[in-house]
């Protein structure tokens, strides 16, 4: 197979991880991402790794505005996909790159390419793959972990936020590291006066500085791979998170990532890895409740069920 990384010059190597950057990539000739392809894929990956989603619509006398999670279990891969389609649903398929051979094969190229343009070993990376509909919509987030967007099929939007106290503050990244604070990432709508606006194409990769917060609009049925890694930087300051948490949680210490220095950081992070391996860090015990059934005879495949824990 040809690179897979394409149209990647010096500058791209100067900018990466530091900045923006976006490149082309060559996953649509693979033939792993058409309709057959994912259909089969669909049949095969582990029910435990799939995740088919929907959101309540803003009249859902319950579940308005609200992540849901469905059943798909027994339905055909082609139905499942067909849904995405239809409007309302969309897929993940987690480790999607990982688990399959063709897959990982794949994976392991892209990542062997983008490692040779960069002069750097190849990264241990996870990569899912992401079904969605024309109306999915990821709302204002970040992630832990390095992400490398490689889209495949249809129209994206992605905005991109700077990576400072305003748009992420410690304090919020302290919460997604533990569960004691309230989860959500602050959003204003003057955030957008800020933002980065990109209409992704087939074909075409689009990566960020760690931690930067985004949100994805789809303009229609969307294929595209979300690839994550770690490195030293984003492993010392998670570590880091967990221990100014904890110190603030526990004990009333105020201490903030941002204002320390990097010796500062490393033994935060040394702590932090100390909690954890104690044990002492809560775990994400949050329920994930099943509320729709996929099925082919009702609209939007959507059929409402009574609330179950998720067990698949
Ligand atoms: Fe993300």
């Amino acid at each position: 197979m040809d690179n897979l990384v394409r149209d990647w010059s010096q500058k791209h190597t100067e900018r990466f991880e530091k900045e923006i950057v976006t490149f082309k990539h060559g996953l649509n000739e693979t033939g792993l991402f058409t309709d057959e392809a994912l259909i089969e894929l669909l049949e095969k990956h582990p029910h435990e790794m799939i995740d088919v989603c929907t959101m309540g619509d803003p009249e859902h006398p319950i579940y308005p505005n609200r992540f849901r999670t469905g059943d798909f279990r027994n339905v055909p891969g082609e139905v499942i996909l067909e849904a995405a389609k239809a409007g309302k649903v969309w897929i993940n398929l987690r480790k999607g790159m990982n688990l399959h051979s063709e897959y990982k094969e794949v994976l392991d190229q892209m990542y062997g390419d983008l490692g040779s343009q960069i002069s750097r070993k190849p990264y241990n990376a996870n990569g899912g793959i992401l079904i969605s509909s024309p109306i999915a919509q990821v709302p204002y987030h970040f992630d832990k972990t390095h992400i490398i967007l490689w889209h495949v099929r249809g129209k994206k939007r992605i905005y991109i936020y700077p990576e400072n106290e305003t748009f992420i503050p410690d304090r919020a990244y302290e919460a997604k590291m533990l569960k004691y604070l309230d989860d959500d990432l602050p959003y204003k709508a003057e955030f957008e006066r800020e933002a980065q606006c990109f209409d992704l194409e087939d074909g075409q990769a689009i990566t960020w500085p760690l931690n930067s917060p985004h949100r994805v609009d789809n303009r229609e049925f969307c294929v595209s791979v979300t690839t994550e890694y770690s490195t030293h930087q984003s492993k010392v300051k998670n570590a880091c998170m967990v221990a100014n948490a904890t110190l603030r949680h526990n004990f009333g210490i105020e201490s903030s990532y941002r204002q320390s220095g990097p010796v500062q950081r490393q033994l935060k992070s040394i702590f932090g890895y100390g909690l954890k391996k104690a044990g002492l860090v809560p775990t994400d015990d949050t329920q994930d409740l099943v509320t729709f059934k996929i099925d082919a005879n009702v609209q939007n495949y959507i059929l409402d069920t009574e609330p179950y824990q998720r067990n698949f």
